[in-house]
């Protein structure tokens, strides 16, 4: 699904009905425990991720129980908590965020929880421990390809052992680029995936595309919304 302002609009009532009450129902337990939960602050701040969220997820949230579930780069916000009570849900976070505290966060939400190895701090290329068990659902949601460019390398890792994967995919316009500076002073500049590499990507995993009528049927009119440049879409693959 492209998230556009004609989908925002189309699910804006059943994601305040759905999903607008779990973040903020979680964002009451996290105050409570004194956990930080920045994913949860994201989905507060921007609708658009609740509606991400409400199609990536709803079914795992409301309807299916008992899945063998892992996301990567989840970070920590109501899905977590919601995910882990109701499947055995695992999460790899590599938590770059530089501040112990979200560390710490995931800790205590370990605790809160009571079961222990929820969260696996790494990076996702890291984790044969992971790699080898067999998953349900494998989801990514907000990580490929502008947080990390690892897209292909993702799939050829994780295809082997899930049913499915569920991703939701970022892309810029086709100009767009970006300076960083390495440790070693060097400036690089990075041009963050735009919509033909989506395109070239969605291809190549074609016969494995769940709903193909709705991957590319918005884009010809398809504005961006987001004032950074940025756009989404999200789509699954059954293997
Ligand atoms: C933009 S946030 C998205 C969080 C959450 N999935 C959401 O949609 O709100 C990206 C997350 O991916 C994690 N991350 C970034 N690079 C990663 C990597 N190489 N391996 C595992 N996690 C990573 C970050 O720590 C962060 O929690």
């Amino acid at each position: 699904m492209w998230i556009t302002p004609e989908t925002i609009e189309k699910h804006r009532k059943v994601t305040e009905e759905k999903i607008a009450p779990l973040v903020n129902k979680y964002e009451k337990f996290f105050e409570k425990y004194n956990i930080k939960a920045p994913s949860n602050d994201l989905h507060k701040r921007w609708f658009w991720k609740q509606v991400v969220a409400y199609d990536m997820y709803h079914d795992l949230l409301f309807k299916k129980k008992n899945l063998k579930i892992l996301e990567i780069g989840g970070g920590l916000s109501f899905l977590t908590k919601r995910l882990a009570d109701r499947h055995d849900y695992k999460v790899i976070d590599i938590c770059n965020n530089k501040s112990k505290s979200i560390d710490q966060s995931f800790f205590g939400y370990n605790l809160k929880i009571e079961k222990s190895n929820i969260v696996k701090f790494n990076d996702w290329f890291y984790n044969p421990e992971h790699i080898l068990e067999h998953y349900d659902i494998v989801i990514a949601n907000d990580l490929f390809p502008n947080v990390d460019q690892r897209l292909y390398q993702f799939m050829s890792k994780y295809k082997p052992y899930t049913k499915q994967i569920r991703l939701s995919l970022t892309y810029h316009s086709m100009n767009s680029f970006w300076q960083v500076k390495t440790n070693y002073g060097e400036h690089l500049t990075i041009r963050p995936w735009n919509v033909s590499m989506i395109s070239e990507f969605l291809q190549s995993h074609w016969e494995f595309i769940d709903g193909k009528e709705n991957v590319w049927s918005k884009y010809e009119d398809m504005k961006e919304i987001f004032k950074s440049d940025t756009n989404v879409m999200t789509v699954r693959m059954n293997f």
